[in-house]
């Protein structure tokens, strides 16, 4: 239950990306030890990919699903559910893993999929919880289609940004977190911010990242940056 009203609370929408999940032990995309120095995108996250040789797409997912499910939210997610009590907070996430849910936060929004379901790959619309880790060829939707991972690959559509820019349009503050910005269209959501909506980028990398100078940019990890934000939030807004 939110200790203040809904109508003296701000709006922050949370933009988040691997980074966020990097201290609960799961790999990033870019950079040295990222999930893309380690295996080609064309040969994991396409449809062609999927057409060509399905039995390597889906061991790369069931490989990530299995740490996903061992990995456990870190102090980044539980500070987002924290924030709740101070604000009407709405994340966007480009993660595909369930911290966020597991945590506790309550709107989010997938931007990339959800590597805990699985999709018809005939029927994108039919989507089921995974049991285990395992997706495999005997797996089949109810029309007798092979399941896919409910994730959005390259090349693909991404079915919620229409909701994921009507969400930042009337955010009083964006935060970013954990996220290279590198990919399209999820990147372009920083431009739909309305005039006057703050704009706060929490990254190890902040200083190197080229975005414009209005933007306040936080060099540090989301596990030790977040906490400390929203705690700072709560005293500047909410102080008696
Ligand atoms: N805390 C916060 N940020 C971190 C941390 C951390 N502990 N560790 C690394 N980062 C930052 C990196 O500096 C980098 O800016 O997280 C960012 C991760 O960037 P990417 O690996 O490019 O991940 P992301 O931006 O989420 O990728 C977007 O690309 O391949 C796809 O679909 C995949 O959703 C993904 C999309």
């Amino acid at each position: 239950m939110a200790i203040f009203s809904e109508i003296q609370m701000k709006k922050i929408v949370v933009l988040t990306g691997a980074g966020i999940s990097a201290e609960s032990g799961l790999r990033t995309f870019r950079g040295t030890d990222g999930l893309w120095e380690g295996h080609r995108v064309e040969d994991v996250a396409t449809p062609e990919a999927w057409h060509r040789d399905s039995v390597t797409v889906q061991r790369f997912y069931n490989l990530r699903r299995a740490a996903c499910r061992q990995a456990q939210p870190n102090a980044g997610h539980l500070a987002l559910v924290e924030l709740e009590k101070y604000a009407n907070v709405h994340i966007i996430t480009q993660n595909i893993d369930d911290l966020h849910e597991r945590a506790g936060s309550k709107n989010i929004l997938h931007l990339h999929g959800e590597i805990m379901k699985a999709q018809s790959s005939r029927y994108p619309d039919l989507v089921y919880p995974i049991e285990g880790d395992e997706l495999t060829e005997s797996h089949k939707c109810e029309r007798g289609y092979a399941l896919r991972p409910h994730v959005v690959w390259f090349g693909e559509p991404v079915p919620n940004m229409e909701k994921a820019i009507s969400i930042v349009q009337d955010a009083d503050i964006l935060l970013v977190v954990g996220t290279s910005l590198q990919v399209y269209p999820a990147a372009n959501l920083i431009y739909e911010v309305p005039s006057g909506c703050k704009f706060i980028l929490i990254d190890p990398n902040a200083n190197q990242m080229h975005v414009n100078s209005a933007v306040e940019l936080i060099d540090g990890t989301a596990a030790k940056i977040l906490p400390i934000w929203v705690q700072q939030f709560a005293e500047q807004n909410f102080a008696t």
